[in-house]
């Protein structure tokens, strides 16, 4: 079977979905494609914080109703170490706050918005093939239900993650590859638990960092530093909640317990292929780039992507490519920013092994940034999400 689509779309993340969404909306054609069910990508826990241009995406898509009536609006953060509590303001430094809101709730959103629409979604496909993108005539092989498609098209928009196919098209000797591996990783929990603080807790501790956050007023979601082989069988509930009691330990804190319902292993990198484009094959979100998870950043970031991307596309289409010729370092430049942001956060608040005056440094930098209005407004401003370019 031959198909034929504007923009065939690899992945159906956050940033497939939205970007088939605000290509709707400039009256382009889009295809789909994605490897898993519905079932398996509507339920898939990763990231909790939405910045500002994320929100307004989803409200721009119309997809917001539900993100309104459910999210929690927050204005600032904690940053705890040495026992005290220190709050970033981030409503007062920069007249933004952030959206607390899961990842797989925005994708549940994205995905209903696309069906509901007709719009084609071809989920469970197999064998995805990307051939021709150094020609103005691309093409994506797929198979669905054992039957073989071919699926021609203008453009092909590699939104298919980290491990995907789309990246891996591209020749070697055409990328540019920059990356950090982190000597920790990060041990996550969603918890049947009453969040214990109404904001969230970064904590800065000799055992490691810390994370307190929340999906719901019902639903708790954790973190821990741990080793990047760490094994979950040698955590047992018990002992995930002695140790962030006393990693989050604070005077004017206590943490409350419940039932753990999920728990998984983060590894911690930080990675960019450039340039993120290859003739008519176009990278976005983490296809492209991975942050750390620490600024809270990777799903942000890739939702920035698609929307300077479908900014482009439709420029395109009206005649004027130069958004399009310029996609790749638009994004870059911000890309960047975002890069050493969440390298930043990083190395603030995890404990490495790197010496006693790396220590003292840390301190005195968790310090300056809490009793400093210059300092606090640069965490700020990049928490709740750099302007788009
Ligand atoms: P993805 O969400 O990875 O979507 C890519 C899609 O492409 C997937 O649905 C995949 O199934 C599909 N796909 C892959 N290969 C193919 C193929 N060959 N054919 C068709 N489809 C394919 N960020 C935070 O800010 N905070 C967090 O706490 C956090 N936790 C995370 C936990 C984990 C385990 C991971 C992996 C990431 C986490 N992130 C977190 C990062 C954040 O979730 C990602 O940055 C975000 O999902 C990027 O969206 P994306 O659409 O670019 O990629
Ligand atoms: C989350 O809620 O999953 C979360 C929040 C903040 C981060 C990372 C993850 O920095």
């Amino acid at each position: 079977m031959v198909l034929r689509t504007q923009v065939a779309i690899i992945g159906a993340g956050p940033a497939g979905l939205m970007l088939g969404a605000l290509l709707a909306r400039h009256g382009i054609d889009a295809v789909i494609l994605e490897a898993r069910s519905r079932d398996y990508i509507e339920h898939r826990i990763r990231a909790g914080v939405l910045e500002q241009g994320t929100v307004d995406a989803m409200d721009e898509v119309g997809a917001g109703a539900r993100m309104h009536a459910h999210g929690l609006v927050h204005d600032g953060a904690i940053l705890r170490f040495g026992g005290q509590s220190h709050r970033i303001d981030f409503r007062a430094l920069t007249g933004k706050g952030v959206m607390i809101y899961s990842q797989h709730e925005l994708v549940r959103d994205l995905v209903a918005l696309r069906l509901g629409a007709g719009a084609p979604l071809e989920l469970e496909v197999e064998d995805v093939t990307l051939s021709g993108l150094d020609t103005a005539h691309p093409e994506v092989r797929f198979r669905r239900a054992g039957h073989d498609t071919v699926l021609a098209c203008d453009f092909v928009a590699g939104c298919d993650g980290f491990h995907g196919v789309s990246r891996a098209a591209i020749p070697a000797d055409q990328l540019r590859i920059f990356e950090r591996d982190y000597p920790f990783a990060w041990l996550g929990i969603l918890a049947n638990a009453a969040p214990s603080s109404h904001e969230l807790v970064y904590a800065h501790h000799d055992r490691g960092f810390a994370l307190l956050s929340m999906r719901s007023p019902e639903v708790s979601r954790l973190y821990l530093q741990c080793t990047p082989d760490e094994d979950l069988a040698r955590w047992p509930d018990d002992r995930i909640w002695t140790e962030l009691a006393q990693r989050l330990a604070a005077d004017d804190f206590t943490l409350t317990p419940g039932p753990i319902t999920q728990r998984s292993i983060t590894p911690m990198r930080s990675f960019v292929a450039e340039p993120m484009r290859y003739g008519t094959l176009l990278l976005a979100g983490d296809a492209a780039h991975i942050v750390p998870p620490t600024g809270a950043k990777g799903l942000n970031l890739a939702i920035a992507d698609v929307r300077l991307l479908a900014e482009a596309l439709a420029a395109f289409y009206a005649g004027d490519p130069a958004l399009l010729d310029g996609y790749s370092a638009a994004c870059l430049r911000r890309v960047w920013k975002v890069e050493r942001f969440s390298w930043w956060m990083t190395r603030l608040l995890h404990r490495f092994d790197d010496g006693d005056f790396a220590h003292r440094i840390q301190r005195a930098e968790l310090d300056y940034v809490t009793s400093s209005a210059a300092a606090a407004t640069t965490l700020a401003e990049n928490y709740v999400g750099l302007p788009l370019r």
